[in-house]
């Protein structure tokens, strides 16, 4: 029995299709089972740091958002003695930064280090999912707002990183291993948004709007202190090559979609 946090979530969901297609018995762990909606076939249970929740599963997919001591403790001693964690690539044991995000990441990497369960890390860099932030703009106009038209990255699909948390649970040799995980190539935003527009069969136009025009016309939703760190995140990134690993490939055998592919994947969400 594998167990899946997440598995209502993007990366979880196709982590779960993949068990099941290949006829893994799969259970859910996750806050509201009644909402859920998982495929017939998958056991979904109450995520609780209590043993009942685990009993008969070995292997464990993570999210930090549900790493907790108490969690893993009660899973180990439950009989699971691995967990795959869906980290994150800004995670670096020499960073010595505020940022919440890798901060958040770096407690659930260590709690799971200190836990005593065999661990590996799965560390993307950005999803290509990040792009549905312009979703609403495309759907009503050809014109898209965002920050940074340069701003650098590699972005990943989110079947790519299922994939290989698919071989870290079901392969032997993963554990104790950091997988960085990234696309295969460097798009700028205004890339992305072209790219879409081919997708769409549209012209998509990106226009920039100033880092301090952010917090009031598109991110509004996002505390002060943590779009701080995100605008200075990605101002670094911009006119900046991003790391590209070749990880997917080696894990899975075949090559990590590219950010074109991925809008061809979800032309029908981007197209409203
Ligand atoms: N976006 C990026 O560029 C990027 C880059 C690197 C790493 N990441 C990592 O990837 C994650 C996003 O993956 P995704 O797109 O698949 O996520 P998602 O679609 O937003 O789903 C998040 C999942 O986490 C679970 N969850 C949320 N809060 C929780 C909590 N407090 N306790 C327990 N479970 C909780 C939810 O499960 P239930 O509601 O069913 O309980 C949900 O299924 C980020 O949080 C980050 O850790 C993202």
């Amino acid at each position: 029995m594998i167990l899946v946090t997440g598995a209502t979530g993007n990366v979880g969901r196709a982590l779960v299709d993949r068990l099941l297609a290949a006829d893994r018995p799969v259970r859910a762990l996750t806050r509201d089972p009644q909402r859920a909606a998982l495929p017939d076939g998958v056991e979904v249970t109450r995520l609780h740091p209590d043993e009942s929740a685990f009993a008969g599963a070995t292997k464990l997919f993570l999210y930090v958002q549900a790493t907790d001591p108490d969690l893993l403790a009660a899973a180990r001693r439950a009989g699971v003695r691995h967990v795959v964690l869906l980290s994150a690539g800004y995670v670096k044991e020499d960073a010595d930064d505020n940022n919440p995000l890798r901060i958040m990441h770096d407690n659930a990497e260590r709690a799971i280090r200190d836990s005593g369960l065999e661990w590996t890390f799965l560390r993307p860099h950005a999803f290509a999912l990040n792009a549905l932030q312009w979703a609403d703009q495309i759907h009503t106009g050809d014109t898209v707002r965002g920050v940074f038209a340069d701003a650098m990255s590699a972005p990943i699909h989110e079947d790519d990183i299922a994939a290989v948390a698919q071989h870290a649970l079901l392969d032997v040799g993963h554990e104790g291993a950091a997988h960085i995980l990234t696309g295969p190539a460097a798009t700028s935003n205004a890339d992305q948004i072209t790219a879409i527009g081919r997708a769409l069969g549209r012209d998509l136009t990106y226009v920039e709007v100033p880092p301090e025009q952010a917090a009031t016309e598109l991110f509004p939703h996002l505390p002060p202190h943590l779009l701080q760190f995100l605008l200075k995140s990605w101002a670094a990134t911009v006119g900046t090559a991003p790391e590209i690993t070749d990880t997917v490939e080696k894990i899975t055998g075949t090559p990590a979609r590219t950010f074109e592919q991925w809008a061809q994947d979800h032309a029908e969400h981007l197209r409203g």
